[in-house]
């Protein structure tokens, strides 16, 4: 199944460590503004602990449908949230506008299965998926501390991978900027292993140098905001 298991623990790290003030996401919500006009149904797919769910109820006037497979990450999300995944999703055909995937798709095992019930689900509208994508990561910091992240990283799908697999066509893909942190030293001390596919990879001895890493740039760089860039990708 997907990466990792999103249990009670991870849930509650997610929410912790992963999880970012509205006010870091501003640029995702310029990028998301054309798409979520008023009146909009969106479906939040793998909405995790809710952060989207939220997010988009706070800044547009649409409906948004959540839908979650951890029964954890439901829990602790506090929203009303449907169980469901991406290849088995608890909706009508037709009953959505838009889709949207926060860092899900590389969880996701069959791109195909998934692809099949996205298509049922919109009546006519986008996928929207904000991800990290091998051979676009030049300005993810995670990567900079932790270099040996990249192994996970060369696990997840393609941009190409994630379009022909769940069956659409690119429409448009750009980085996004999110202020990840306030500070790296912020980054240091709010840093989740277990909240991070990518860094549960890790050995211990990787984890730990990296923490050092980034403990020793925190040190020289203790005030600067740490701004990373995820994609969005836009498939119809
Ligand atoms: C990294 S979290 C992202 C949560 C949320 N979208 C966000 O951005 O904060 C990944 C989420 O995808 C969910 N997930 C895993 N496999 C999935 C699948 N096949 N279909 C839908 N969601 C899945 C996990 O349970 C987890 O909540």
């Amino acid at each position: 199944m997907g990466m990792i298991e999103y249990d009670r623990a991870t849930a509650e790290s997610f929410r912790a460590a992963r999880e970012l003030p509205l006010a870091s996401l501003t640029a995702w919500r310029e990028v998301l503004t054309p798409f979520l006009v008023p009146g909009t149904t969106v479906l939040d797919l793998g909405a995790g602990t809710g952060l989207f769910t939220r997010a988009f109820r706070e800044w547009f006037d649409v409906e948004v449908i959540a839908v979650e497979p951890s029964a954890d990450m439901r829990a602790v999300s506090g929203e009303e949230m449907l169980a469901g995944d991406a290849a088995r999703i608890p909706l009508p055909d037709g009953s959505v506008d838009v889709v949207w995937m926060s860092t899900v798709v590389h969880h996701v095992p069959d791109l195909a299965a998934a692809g099949r019930e996205i298509r049922r689900v919109l009546r006519d509208g986008s996928v929207l998926i904000r991800g990290v994508f091998p051979g676009r990561t030049d300005r993810l910091g995670l990567l900079e501390h932790f270099p040996e992240a990249a192994r996970g990283l060369a696990r997840f799908p393609t941009v190409e991978g994630v379009a022909d697999g769940l069956g659409f066509d690119v429409v448009s893909l750009e980085p996004v900027p999110q202020q990840s942190a306030e500070s790296l030293r912020d980054k240091a001390d709010g840093l989740r292993r277990d909240a991070d596919t990518l860094l549960r990879g890790l050995t211990d001895e990787e984890f730990e140098r990296g923490l050092e890493r980034l403990r020793h740039a925190a040190a020289t760089a203790p005030s600067a905001p740490v701004i990373d860039y995820l994609d969005f990708l836009v498939l119809s």
